[in-house]
């Protein structure tokens, strides 16, 4: 259950690990989502520097470089500072108070058998993952998210399973923390504060709600709820959580909202990611990413010129499906398929789209780069308003679990 109100607009959270600059598959796969949210939403993306800790513990003094590039290339493909709140996580250390709050009300168990724990732990065979920062890493995770009351999460398939985990710590918490004693006879309380005609319409669409599972008496309880002007704010969150059947919502639950699979592939045709050496930078030079794309490979049982070819299985038609319109696709399945054209005759188009968009991104990136205290300004921005955001959900769970001591 969401507890946005009427109105009210959901917030979005992701995060990204300081893997230096960027490259294509993360432009197609991620940004452009990025872009289309901050104009939707109410947006927050950081540096995740601390889960990078977690798997490269050993040499974090490279961090430093790649976060601050990681950072101009989301500005240069438009990320809007404007529109979004840009940080970096360990600037924020709200996130390991909530941490630490959270490692104590999750039993292990749920830790241990977050798929990416085993799975990580084998695929990075040469690194020790044994260690208590890698298995609570899902938690911190779910920490980053809870402190923001983020509705929405756009993560990739890989982290569906930490957006659920953090689900269940946040009903957990709710259900350990959102009752009070007496709660009941609070809401009671509460309830006779609305006066006799608000008070009796309350208990109806609670009914209507609770009984029913009618959803218009849910909305029109909130703006009941909403509309009364002698209640206390502690009454009004306890009237609506009430009406919910619940504690109250400290901990908002967050939805996965899964990007899709990428579509842009790497120049072998796999993944496009670092660790496979397939990748075109963000950042590249116009004659790298010629000379790259001129060399990759293609049909494998296209040897000769003469031979036809198949695009579906080779590399470069992944590419005309990325960037090429209608026309130029058929002009690349009738002339492969007869062999009427050569492959770098092929290859042209996408060598002209990738570089005419990257272009504009490549303008902005340089006068970012020439100007370090632009971008380390947004950062610091972004900052301050990420710390005064988690700091009002950790007052409330502060005082949900009576460590306020005033
Ligand atoms: N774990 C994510 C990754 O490795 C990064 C991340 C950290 C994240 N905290 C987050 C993503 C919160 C979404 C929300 O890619
Ligand atoms: Fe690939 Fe184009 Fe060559 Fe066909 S003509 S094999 S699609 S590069």
């Amino acid at each position: 259950m969401s507890s946005v109100l009427p109105g009210q607009v959901q917030r979005v959270l992701s995060g990204m690990r300081p893997t230096g600059r960027l490259h294509l598959g993360h432009y197609h796969g991620v940004l452009k989502n990025w872009l289309k949210l901050q104009n939707e939403y109410e947006c927050f993306f950081f540096v995740a520097d601390w889960h990078a800790l977690t798997t490269h513990y050993e040499d974090p003094r490279g961090f430093e470089e790649s976060v601050w590039d990681m950072v101009i290339d989301w500005l240069a493909v438009g990320v809007d500072p404007d529109s979004a709140t840009l940080f970096i996580q360990s600037r924020v250390p709200e996130h390991a108070e909530l941490h630490v709050l959270l490692s104590m009300i999750t039993p292990l168990s749920w830790l241990e058998r977050v798929p990416t724990y085993k799975d990580q732990q084998l695929k990075l065979k040469d690194k020790d993952l044994s260690t208590y920062g890698f298995l609570g890493y899902p938690l911190l995770q779910s920490a980053d998210i809870l402190i923001y009351r983020a509705g929405m999460v756009p993560v990739g398939e890989d982290q569906v399973a930490h957006v659920e985990i953090t689900r269940e710590v946040a009903r957990r918490f709710n259900y350990l923390y959102g009752r009070e004693p007496g709660y009941e006879d609070l809401c009671r309380a509460a309830i006779k504060k609305m006066g006799k005609k608000a008070g009796k319409l309350y208990d109806e669409l609670r009914a209507a709600w609770l009984e029913r599972g009618d959803r218009d008496a849910l909305g029109t309880a909130r703006e009941l709820v909403e509309k009364q002007m002698n209640i206390t704010l502690g009454d009004r969150e306890r009237l609506l959580g009430f009406f919910e059947g619940g504690g109250r919502q400290i901990l908002l639950e967050p939805q996965a909202l899964l990007t899709e699979a990428a579509k842009m592939p790497g120049l072998d045709g796999q993944k496009m990611s670092k660790s496979y050496n397939n990748t075109i930078g963000l950042r590249e030079s116009p004659e790298e990413i010629t000379k790259k794309l001129r060399t990759m490979p293609t049909d494998p049982q296209r040897v000769r010129r003469t031979d036809p070819g198949d695009p579906d299985k080779c590399p470069v038609w992944q590419f005309h499906l990325v960037y090429s319109g209608a026309d130029v696709k058929q002009w690349v399945q009738a002339g492969c398929r007869s062999a009427a054209i050569g492959c770098l005759e092929c290859k042209q188009p996408v060598v002209d789209a990738v570089l005419a968009e990257l272009k504009p991104i490549q303008e902005r990136a340089a006068a970012l780069a020439d100007d370090p205290t632009l971008v380390k300004n947004v950062i610091a921005k972004g900052c301050r308003h990420a710390r005064d955001t988690a700091e009002q959900t950790l007052q409330d769970v502060r005082r949900s679990m009576g460590l306020e001591y005033k």
